[in-house]
């Protein structure tokens, strides 16, 4: 973390857990323990059908609500597909584009991420942009290549003054719901490589002012030792988010 030049956020993912129920019981238990914690933005992006509850949930506390995905027009025949203005609408602020889950099952291309991120940018949505290499990737010594052209791609007619709502999520793929996490060395490598992509797009300032994420098997127990890194500007949660003790631990550890 680098408090002194960009924000710390803690976000956790629901992914497809929680009904509307469970969602307002879960907003309210973590909203109370991470009451008066200051020292980041704490954040819960849930399934969309939770929305409504989790806003209610959430109203005058300090946890904002984001949602999983957005498309990329505005309005029209796209079954299934929710658009930035309906997500506004319901109080949602933040908005996660281009999970690996995404890219992996859903045919999400660097592409479909890039025309997402501009319809939430020009919405008013802040975007929590996630991306990651695959094990043989990391295996064939290409992450920095990757990640590289993934920043390069998904970032590609994204303004510099837009770049102040948008947060990257450095997920390495072989770490999400795996149990395996990458080390704290390892998160920070990658994380600097993206601040760099960053400096060479739109200059030092904005580079040093982008928070950016850790996420892959984040938890109460690993959580200080990522966030200690200087790259590493919080964390988007996934599986630890779901037990409100515990992604209020994490909240905790990104108090320093
Ligand atoms: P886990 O924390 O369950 O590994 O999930 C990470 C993730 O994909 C967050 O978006």
């Amino acid at each position: 973390m680098n408090k002194a030049t960009r924000k710390t956020i803690i976000a956790g993912n629901w992914k497809m857990n929680m009904t509307p129920s469970a969602a307002e019981a879960a907003v309210k238990e973590t909203a109370a323990l991470v009451a008066g914690k200051d020292g980041c933005e704490t954040v819960l992006c849930v399934p969309f059908v939770d929305i409504h509850a989790a806003v209610a949930a959430a109203k005058g506390t300090n946890v904002k609500i984001g949602a999983q995905n957005v498309h990329f027009e505005a309005k029209g025949a796209f079954t299934g597909e929710i658009a930035a203005d309906m997500l506004l609408e319901c109080g949602v602020e933040y908005v996660i584009i281009g999970h690996s889950e995404r890219r992996q099952y859903f045919g999400e291309t660097d592409e479909t991420v890039n025309k997402r991120t501009k319809a939430a940018l020009a919405a008013g949505l802040k975007v929590i942009l996630c991306l990651g290499e695959v094990l043989e990737e990391r295996q064939a010594g290409i992450t920095a290549e990757i990640v590289s052209m993934q920043t390069k791609l998904d970032l590609a007619g994204i303004s510099a003054d837009d770049m102040k709502n948008v947060i990257i999520a450095y997920e390495p793929v072989w770490a999400i719901g795996t149990g395996l996490t990458a080390t704290p060395e390892q998160a920070e490598e990658v994380c600097a490589i993206i601040r760099g992509v960053l400096a060479d797009l739109y200059g030092d300032t904005v580079a040093q002012a982008t928070t950016i994420q850790y996420g892959g098997s984040m938890n109460d127990g690993n959580a200080a030792e990522l966030l200690a890194k200087v790259n590493v500007d919080g964390g988007l949660i996934g599986g630890a988010s779901l037990v409100p003790a515990k992604f209020a631990k994490i909240v905790d550890a990104a108090q320093a």
